[in-house]
C-alpha cells in the first residue's frame, strides 16, 4: 500500500511500521531516510492559493479524472453526494475558505492545515474541536503513483467531502473524545486507531446487495480501490470487538475490510467502543 493513503494519525506510525516489518539492514536505511526526509522538506503551514501552479492544477485534474472513473460504480452515494455538495471539481484545486464557510454552515467543521506530521493529542484535540487537520500541498507529476506522505489529494479529496455528513462527523468527534479520554494510554491509542483505520481510512458499506467505499485510505488510491471489491478482499461486519482485536499493516494492500450499513451505526457505536476501551484499560492497570 503506497503511504499516500494513510491519514494523519499515521504519519507518526509509518517509519516504525514500515522499519518493524523490515530486515535489521533495511531498518537502518529505513530509519535515516525517514529522518532525512522529515528534516529536509519544508510544507506549507498555509494555503496560499496563487502559489499553486500549473503543474499543481494539472495534478489534481489528473488523480481527480483517473479515481472519479473508477469510484463512480464503486464509491458510496454518500461519498458521491458529498462530493457535489462541497462542490468539487476536475479543474479547481478547492480553497480552503470557501471549503471551510461551506462545511461551518452545514456540520461545524472546518479545515486546518498542517505542514505534515501531527502529533495523536494534536491531531485529536483539533477534531474534537471539529477542526480536521489537512496539509495543502500537492504531489508532483514524478510521484503520481506513489508518495512517501499524505498529500492533500488524500487529505481533501477523500477526507472532507464526508465532513459534511452529520453522522459521520458526529462518529469522527466522538472517537476523538474517547482518544483523548485514553490519550496518555499508549496501548489503548493503539487499539482505538484500528477502529478509525478499519472506518475513517479503510471502512465499507452495504447499499443495498452491493459493498461501497467510503474509507478515505481507498478513496484515494487506485490500486486499493481495486483490490478492496476484488475477489483478493475478505469482508468482515462492523463489530467494535473484533476490530479492536484486529491488527492491520500500513505497508500493503489491506487484507480484510469491515462493512457498515451505515454512518449512523458508527455513531451508535460509541458507547460500546468507550464501554470496550475503559474495560481494557482497568485490565492493562491490573
Ligand atoms: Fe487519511
Amino acid at each position: 500500500m503506497a503511504t499516500e493513503q494513510l491519514c494523519i494519525v499515521e504519519k507518526l506510525k509509518i517509519s516504525n511500521a514500515i522499519i518493524t516489518t523490515c530486515s535489521e539492514k533495511n531498518r537502518f536505511f529505513y530509519a535515516i531516510y525517514f529522518t532525512i526526509s522529515t528534516m529536509n522538506i519544508q510544507r506549507p503551514t498555509q494555503q496560499v492559493y496563487s502559489n499553486y501552479t500549473t503543474q499543481d492544477f494539472a495534478v489534481w485534474k489528473i488523480l481527480f479524472d483517473r479515481q472519479m472513473a473508477i469510484l463512480k460504480p464503486s464509491a458510496s452515494s454518500e461519498y458521491l453526494k458529498a462530493l457535489d455538495i462541497v462542490n468539487f471539481a476536475n479543474d479547481v484545486i478547492p480553497d480552503f475558505n470557501v471549503v471551510n464557510q461551506l462545511l461551518q454552515s452545514l456540520t461545524g467543521w472546518k479545515l486546518v492545515v498542517v505542514p505534515n506530521l501531527c502529533p495523536e493529542r494534536e491531531f485529536f484535540e483539533h477534531l474534537s474541536q471539529k477542526k480536521f487537520t489537512t496539509t495543502c500541498w500537492l504531489r508532483s507529476m514524478q510521484q503520481l503513483d506513489y508518495i512517501e506522505e499524505p498529500d492533500m489529494f488524500h487529505d481533501v479529496f477523500a477526507h472532507v467531502p464526508l465532513l459534511s455528513n452529520r453522522d459521520y462527523v458526529n462518529f469522527l468527534k466522538g472517537l476523538s473524545d474517547i482518544a483523548l479520554k485514553f490519550i496518555d494510554h499508549p496501548k489503548i491509542i493503539k487499539l482505538l486507531s484500528r477502529l478509525y483505520w478499519f472506518t475513517i481510512e479503510y471502512g465499507l458499506i452495504q447499499e443495498g446487495t452491493m459493498l461501497k467505499i467510503y474509507g478515505a485510505g481507498i478513496i484515494s488510491s487506485n490500486g486499493e480501490t481495486l483490490h478492496c471489491l476484488s475477489p483478493q478482499a475478505t469482508y468482515k461486519p462492523f463489530d467494535v470487538a473484533t476490530i479492536l482485536s484486529t491488527s492491520y499493516r500500513t505497508d500493503i494492500l489491506q487484507e480484510k475490510y469491515f462493512v457498515i450499513h451505515s454512518f449512523e451505526q458508527l455513531y451508535h457505536s460509541l458507547p460500546d467502543i468507550r464501554e470496550q476501551l475503559e474495560v481494557r484499560a482497568q485490565l492493562c492497570i491490573q
